[in-house]
């Protein structure tokens, strides 16, 4: 039988997200804080470019609301957008006071970046390149801090606990050992699933559990078609790929072939700093065509080991010098736009579940998210969260035990093998460019995966499942549109603007 426990607020994930959301929410109640390695391991603690905020002269949110609606093609929610870039500055000021060293100009104002489709600077950072780290440290020790925060280390969640049609908790692995913990109100943070391609940016955290966990609870996901693409992580045989910010092409990187062509002027007005997917796709084409893609960043000379040091750490350490050297870079799976679809207040369709962050659909990134909106997007929803929350009544009645225990992982190299065939599948199919047939092969093959799936295989089964999710999503919008392009319908489809791929439990995926 699993043990037992009972808190105000479950909230399971430790970036962004849920460290603000459970930081915020032990203000009005106990939090059960659950995380499946350590509280620093998540895409978070990764993040280099920075915060975009409208905090610079010149700048308004109104802007910032422009460049929004433009990068997510027509599908953006506008409520949402305007909850982002309205609330923003606030979280972002609320940070720094909180601890958070971000960098400075001068006159002690807020140093701002430029990253791809921003009209104006306004990429807040820290220690140049770094920004993640400095966000998820002091959020950290204001979670250690707590002594109404219980924080549960390699402690995963496997399933949510759905009783009288609410969440009431979660099941949970917690260092092998089965834990059921009842919560009046339970907060989904679990990030996104890069880990479902072969070549991503995400650490290996990212494997989709929230988005599988809430489709089988029968909670409602949409826009699972819309992954992002970076188009420039570093070309080497590693997993997760490093990263080379777009905050370089801000300072004026520019993408050459193996040849020396500067291939993106002529492909979009604004060249390397086009939107993500344009530019993901243009590399992506140069590679298909048989050149090596470069991102040329010599001009910045010894400017670029300042500017960016965790990024000069990297290439250095891996035998590149970016201040001589064009850096080798490849797209890369970086980011799911969609996910658990929540309204303002991050309520999920099932009552008493909210979801914040990169696993939630708050609709603020429609078809294609805006660089660095992603961090705001989880203090700002995260905030609305913790303040929904406290209206939350205690849950009534008892909430019926059930005998399980945690299936252990017997063959772990069989459970490796599937983690991969899942993942060269995706990014085979369900990638940068997709099609009908292969679409239909994608799905297909992650069923043949999962009929071999050895038992206890618990974050594999999430792989395939939100890898299908993708994929069938991807197969029903027939059009292309923000990060998802179909070779057999290379334009967008004026009947699909504004329309979302909704998915509930099996039913299947319909247009809504
Ligand atoms: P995460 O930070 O991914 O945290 C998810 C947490 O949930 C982790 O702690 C994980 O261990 C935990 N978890 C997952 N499943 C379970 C489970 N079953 N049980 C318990 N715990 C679980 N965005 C920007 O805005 N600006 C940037 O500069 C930027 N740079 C980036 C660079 C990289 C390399 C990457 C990968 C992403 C970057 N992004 C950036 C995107 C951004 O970092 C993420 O979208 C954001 O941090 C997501 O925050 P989150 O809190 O939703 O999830
Ligand atoms: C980057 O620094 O290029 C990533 C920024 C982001 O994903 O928002």
């Amino acid at each position: 039988m699993a043990t037992r426990s009972r808190t105000r607020f479950l909230v399971i994930g430790s970036g962004v997200a849920g460290l603000h959301a459970a930081w915020r929410a032990s203000e009005h109640g106990h939090v059960t804080l659950l995380t499946k390695r350590t509280l620093f391991d998540s895409s978070t603690a990764y993040a280099q470019g920075g915060i975009a905020a409208a905090l610079g002269a010149g700048d308004s949110p109104e802007l910032h609301r422009r460049d929004t609606l433009a990068a997510g093609d027509a599908l953006c929610d506008r409520a949402a957008v305007d909850v982002l870039v309205a609330e923003g500055p606030a979280r972002v000021r609320e940070l720094f006071a909180a601890g958070a060293r971000f960098d400075l100009d001068p006159d002690g104002d807020f140093s701002l970046g430029l990253e791809a489709a921003h009209s104006t600077p306004r990429i807040v950072h820290a220690h140049g390149d770094r920004t993640g780290a400095e966000v998820a440290s002091t959020l950290i020790e204001r979670v250690r801090e707590s002594d109404k925060i219980t924080v549960l280390e390699r402690a995963r969640a496997l399933e949510l606990i759905v009783h009288d049609g609410s969440c009431a908790g979660a099941r949970v692995s917690s260092t092998g050992a089965a834990l059921e913990i009842i919560a009046d109100a339970t907060v989904l943070a679990t990030g996104g699933c890069g880990q479902v391609y072969r070549y991503t940016t995400n650490p290996a955290v990212a494997t989709g559990d929230g988005i599988a966990l809430s489709h089988r609870a029968g909670v409602e996901l949409s826009d699972m078609e819309f992954v992002q693409f970076h188009p420039t992580a570093l070309d080497t045989p590693e997993s997760p790929l490093m990263l080379i910010s777009e905050a370089v092409r801000g300072e004026g990187a520019v993408l050459v072939t193996d040849g020396g062509e500067r291939f993106m002027v002529g492909r979009h007005e604004l060249a390397e700093l086009a939107p993500r997917d344009v530019v993901a796709r243009e590399v992506f084409r140069e590679q298909q065509s048989g050149h090596r893609v470069f991102l040329d960043a010599t001009m910045l000379g010894a400017e670029f080991e300042r500017r960016f040091p965790g990024i000069f750490a990297l290439c250095m350490a891996r035998g590149i010098d970016p201040r001589t050297q064009r850096i080798p870079v490849t797209p890369a799976a970086h980011y799911m736009m969609g996910g658990v679809a929540t309204d303002l207040a991050g309520r999920a369709s099932l009552p008493r579940l909210f979801a914040c962050g990169e696993v939630a659909n708050t609709g603020v990134h429609g078809a294609n998210r805006l660089a660095s909106n992603s961090l705001l997007e989880g203090l700002v929803f995260a905030e609305r969260v913790a303040r929904a929350m406290i209206d939350i009544p205690a849950l009534t009645g008892s909430v019926p035990e059930r005998d399980w225990q945690v299936t252990p992982l017997v063959d772990r190299g069989a459970a490796q093998v599937a983690a991969n065939a899942v993942r060269n599948v995706m990014w085979e199919h369900a990638g940068i460019a997709r099609t009908d047939a292969g679409l239909r092969t994608c799905i297909e093959t992650l069923d043949d995966i999962e009929r071999r799936l050895p038992a206890g295989a618990t974050e594999e089964a999430n792989l395939i499942d939100t890898g299908r999710l993708i994929a069938e999503s991807a197969l029903v919008r027939a059009e292309s549109r923000g990060g998802h392009f179909r070779t057999d319908h290379p334009k967008s489809r004026r009947e699909w603007a504004g329309l979302h791929v909704r998915v509930v439990a099996h039913a299947g995926s319909e247009p809504a």
